[in-house]
């Protein structure tokens, strides 16, 4: 410090901080879904039996064709139908008339036995990713369920490129998580933006995971 600063010492600063680009999750719970997911099980469980997995972000598990609404029933209809809905509270369009939005739905089912996982992934070329859990196994007593959702925070590289333990403090005062779980239960409906990377930790319990996953977006 030299001579001259000193002079100011004492100045005291009242810093009000904001938290800008939040990234919206949607966490939704279905009520009453029992019935819907006795059907959604009923026709991945029939797929499975009859179609081979495609190779993308699952290791270890069964990834149906993206075309599940062809094959799902009336229940994957309902369940499509349920996420655009989320996707329509957490959107909005510049000079269109969000009424008027047509929105198009993809939809897989995920089987994951015990081990299997996920590598983190984002979904290109759409604009929300959405995934709903019809069964989350067996936990194996007194341990770790594993199998949780986690997203990564997209700024990390960025950081992480000048000093790897640095990390920001958030609105809350705690430093920000670069990667955040989210545990999940049956009935469980998760929207999120599809650039955002995400993947899903190693099922350490026994039974199989049953999921299904959307890419939603709209047309023009
Ligand atoms: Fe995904």
């Amino acid at each position: 410090m030299t001579t001259a600063s000193r002079a100011f010492d004492g100045i005291r600063v009242r810093a009000a901080q904001i938290g800008l680009y939040e990234t919206p999750i949607l966490h939704g719970r279905l009520a009453d879904a029992e019935a819907l997911n006795a059907a959604l099980r009923s026709a991945i469980l029939d797929r499975h039996a009859a179609a081979p997995s495609l190779a993308r972000s699952n290791v270890g598990g069964w990834h149906s064709a993206t075309d599940m609404l062809d094959w799902g029933g009336p229940a994957a209809a309902a369940l499509a139908d349920t996420a655009v809905k989320m996707a329509k509270r957490a959107s909005h369009f510049d000079g269109r008339d969000a009424a008027t939005v047509e929105w198009t739905v993809k939809m897989w089912a995920n089987v994951s036995p015990p081990g299997a996982l996920n590598m983190s992934h984002a979904h290109p070329g759409v604009l929300w990713a959405a995934v709903y859990y019809i069964d989350m196994g067996v936990p194996p007593s007194g341990g770790e369920a594993g199998g949780e959702l986690f997203f990564e925070d997209p700024r990390f590289p960025v950081p992480f490129m000048r000093l790897p333990g640095f990390r920001l403090l958030g609105i809350d005062g705690q430093p920000q998580p670069v990667e955040r779980r989210l545990p999940t239960d049956a009935g469980d409906l998760v929207l999120f933006p599809a650039w955002l990377r995400h993947g899903v930790r190693p099922h350490l319990g026994t039974g199989d995971r049953i999921s299904i996953a959307m890419n939603i977006d709209v047309t023009g």
